[in-house]
């Protein structure tokens, strides 16, 4: 039962009833920062200070904030059918939204099966895979191989696929059969291929062939990538490795899905990443930006190959949920997707990366920056102690520079982004995609003073 009269204080309501996801509850003792209002690229707290949203809220809100369309959208779904599952029946926006993604899919990457985030896409993609194979009379086939630090979400089988030992170790056991191969961090890449990033490249490819043929292929159903992954800092793929992974997938008949939470609808670029960077997957699981936020929705999205065997006869996946495909989220995202197209929002990435990294990299010369890397509007900026040798923090220094100066003292300073001590210490930037240089100016300009101040406290 509530102790504080309902609505009195907001303050005291969040400590005492609101959990936070991946929160510090302890954290919040000294004030819960509470955002109340969004409008183009700022959002607003409930003391009045502006901040510049420099990761687009969670990687999410493509188009900025406060978008009328968007909120129109939603409102005249709800009135005309505000819900259907799509358990048996279908509805026009699920099936206007499916047809639109597969669009923009490349290949023959023609399937919709609707979920609501991420996690969602990611765990029905390894639920598929696996039945995939058993339908194709190799039940054998249900591992998974993913990379090391990456961020797949956490439910039991997304968590599984995730490789952060630390997010993962309160959850044990997992789902059986996750194998981890290192990532494409080239800043952290073995000495002797740090100068050559297409050795790198193939190194890293390597080791998931390596990972499948120690396991052995049978056994093994998928390997889960993204095409620029997230945790750890932004780390781009080197040249020739999506290549070669697929080609390795394709050797030994394992499916590659390319998980595009973040990187899909334009954050690199294009709708889909995969297309950006010249592969072709066997699913593709997305979320996030797809209504920039404006209402939940995620979607896995199959090949021709991977449907075929539920195609016909008696055969269905046993899988679903309530609020997959929901109806207000479909026709925001369609509302969403007509916006990029009127405004040119994939020209508009494309041509502005290029200034959003040369504007990033003016912070390379702050002795606490060790490394700016990212494509499109997606970077990490990876914190050193001596950017001589890359040493990096401790964990008593991650601590106090991270938790207790970055993060407040970006906050105080204007900038929403996330400093980051998954991998090694980062700042995460991801701002909208509406964003130009103006804001990628005032972005810089913030770290510059917040990043100096960090380093004389060290
Ligand atoms: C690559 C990737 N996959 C999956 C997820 C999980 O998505 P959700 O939080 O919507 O479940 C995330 C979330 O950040 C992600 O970045």
């Amino acid at each position: 039962m509530s102790t504080t009269p309902l609505g009195t204080d907001r303050q005291t309501a969040a400590r005492t009833h609101l959990w936070g996801h991946f929160t510090r509850q302890s954290a919040w003792e000294a004030g819960v920062p509470t955002i109340v209002r969004g409008e183009g690229h700022h959002i607003w707290d409930a003391d009045g200070h502006r901040l510049i949203d420099g990761l687009s809220g969670l990687f999410v809100v493509q188009l900025g904030h406060g978008r009328e369309e968007l909120a129109a959208a939603a409102a005249a779904q709800a009135r005309e059918l505000a819900y259907f599952p799509v358990w048996s029946y279908a509805h026009p926006q699920a099936i206007d939204l499916a047809e639109r993604l597969a669009s923009y899919a490349p290949g023959d990457l023609n399937r919709v099966f609707f979920t609501t985030g991420g996690g969602e896409a990611v765990e029905t993609a390894w639920k598929l895979a696996k039945n995939y194979w058993r339908l194709r009379g190799k039940p054998g086939k249900h591992k998974v191989v993913s990379r090391a630090i990456a961020y797949h979400g956490t439910t039991h089988g997304a968590l599984a696929i995730t490789g952060l030992p630390e997010l993962r170790a309160p959850f044990e056991p997992l789902v059986p059969g996750a194998h981890k191969v290192p990532n494409t961090n080239a800043y952290r890449a073995p000495e002797h291929l740090r100068d050559d990033p297409k050795a790198f490249g193939r190194w890293a490819a390597d080791r998931i062939a390596e990972a499948i043929e120690f396991e052995g292929p049978d056994t093994v159903a998928a390997v889960f990538l993204e095409p620029v992954q997230n945790a750890g800092g932004c780390f781009p793929p080197p040249p020739g490795y999506l290549e070669r992974v697929r080609e390795i997938c394709d050797e030994h008949d394992v499916l590659l899905v390319s998980d595009e939470v973040i990187c899909a609808f334009g954050r690199i670029g294009g709708m889909f990443a995969c297309t950006d960077l010249g592969y072709v997957p066997d699913m593709i699981t997305c979320a996030k930006g797809m209504t920039s936020g404006y209402s939940p929705i995620g979607a896995c999205i199959v090949s021709d190959r991977v449907f075929e065997p539920f195609a016909t006869g008696t055969t269905s996946f046993a899988h679903g949920y309530t609020f997959g495909g929901h109806p207000v989220s479909a026709a925001v995202a369609m509302a969403n997707l007509d916006l990029f197209d009127a405004e040119g929002v994939v020209d508009h990435v494309r041509r502005e990366a290029p200034v959003l990294r040369s504007t990033l990299e003016r912070l390379l010369d702050l002795p606490i920056v060790g490394d700016v890397r990212g494509e499109g509007f997606f970077y990490g900026i990876e914190l050193v102690k001596d950017r001589a040798t890359r040493e990096t923090f401790d964990d008593e220094e991650s601590e106090r520079l991270l938790r207790g100066f970055l993060t407040p003292g970006l906050y105080e300073a204007g900038l929403y982004c996330r400093a980051d001590d998954r991998g090694d210490p980062v700042v995460q930037l991801a701002p909208p995609l509406t964003c130009g240089p103006a804001q990628f100016d005032e972005i810089e300009q913030i770290l510059r003073d917040v990043l100096t101040r960090a380093w004389a406290r060290l």
